[in-house]
């Protein structure tokens, strides 16, 4: 009989549900061999246990022994303060530590734990929560190939994964991390501009719902640049051709990218200042 990999996710918050949801859906809709602890929501707990089967543990030490890996799926701010208690509890020969902790890096936790720990840095996005995250993987020091090929079973569960090098954990963060609140940005506008030409709310979001996602669908499915999607729909003195012009002519593109710009930089400034000042209160 092979070994079950057996994971303990310490966080029990959004992030850790659409991991035990994902992991779940690909064996029956439960996850026995996932064990659970948040700070004290013991409510919240016995909610994943009702509806995955995880096992909720009382402690540190109970979640942590004897597991593969473990998940930390806490907010940054709390990451130094867990990695603190786990440093007694870990066996760095065995266990690999994923954190998906926005902006601290590898350096950064491997310092924090036990010397020569296993340490893979994740970013999913929120669209984890309905199994189709962009999530981005880079490898630590200590970490194996087959450590990995783990981590990436696992965030396959919510979605893709893409390896990247650390150094481009911040593009990722731009584009993929923040990259779902742009769609509903576009979105919010497309709603507003239907409703002020007389769709009903209800009609508006229905239609920008399928457009958006069939958008997405061609994307996916067609080995065409998106400037040739567009271009497709674009008849000469068209509809289409009328609101592309007006894009262009105010210079959305390059706002759009000014924009990731900012995002990008901003990851690198959390990302530093945890270096500096880890403690400090970032989201
Ligand atoms: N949500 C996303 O889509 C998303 C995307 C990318 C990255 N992330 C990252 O995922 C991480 C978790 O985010 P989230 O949205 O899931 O947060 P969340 O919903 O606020 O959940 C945080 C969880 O951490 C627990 N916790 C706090 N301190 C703890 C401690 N000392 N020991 C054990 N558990 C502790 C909390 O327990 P109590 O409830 O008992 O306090 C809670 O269950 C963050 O670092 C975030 O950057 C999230």
């Amino acid at each position: 009989m092979t070994h079950q990999t057996t994971v303990a996710i310490l966080g029990a918050g959004s992030m850790a549900e659409a991991l035990i949801g994902g992991i779940a859906k690909t064996n029956g809709g439960k996850a026995p061999h996932i064990t659970v602890l948040n700070a004290n929501n013991r409510k919240r707990l016995n909610q994943l246990h009702a509806a995955y089967g995880v096992h909720a543990a009382q402690s540190y030490e109970e979640a942590v022994k004897g597991k593969d890996v473990i998940v930390l799926a806490i907010k940054p701010h709390n990451v130094q303060e867990v990695a603190d208690s786990l440093v007694s509890l870990l066996d760095p020969q065995k266990q690999l530590v994923i954190s998906v902790a926005a902006g601290i890096k590898l350096e950064t936790l491997e310092s924090w734990l036990p010397a020569d720990t296993a340490v893979i840095r994740a970013m999913p996005n929120t669209s984890a929560r309905v199994l189709a995250s962009a999530t981005t993987l880079s490898i630590g020091t200590y970490a194996t190939e087959w450590q990995l090929a783990f981590a990436k079973t696992l965030f396959s569960s919510i979605g893709t994964v893409t390896v990247v090098d650390e150094q481009q954990m911040d593009a990722a963060t731009g584009i993929a991390g923040s990259g779902p609140a742009y769609i509903y940005y576009v979105a919010e506008a497309m709603l507003n501009a239907a409703i002020a030409e007389g769709l009903s709310p209800a009609e508006a979001r229905a239609l920008i719902n399928q457009t958006i996602g069939g958008a997405a669908k061609q994307l996916s499915n067609s080995s065409k640049s998106p400037k040739d999607l567009y271009k497709e729909i674009m008849s000469p003195n068209g509809t289409t051709e009328a609101a592309i012009a007006h894009l262009d002519h105010s210079s959305a593109q390059e706002l759009f990218q000014q924009a990731i710009h900012q995002a990008v930089k901003r990851s690198a400034a959390i990302g530093a200042s945890f270096e500096r000042d880890p403690i400090h209160k970032h989201q």
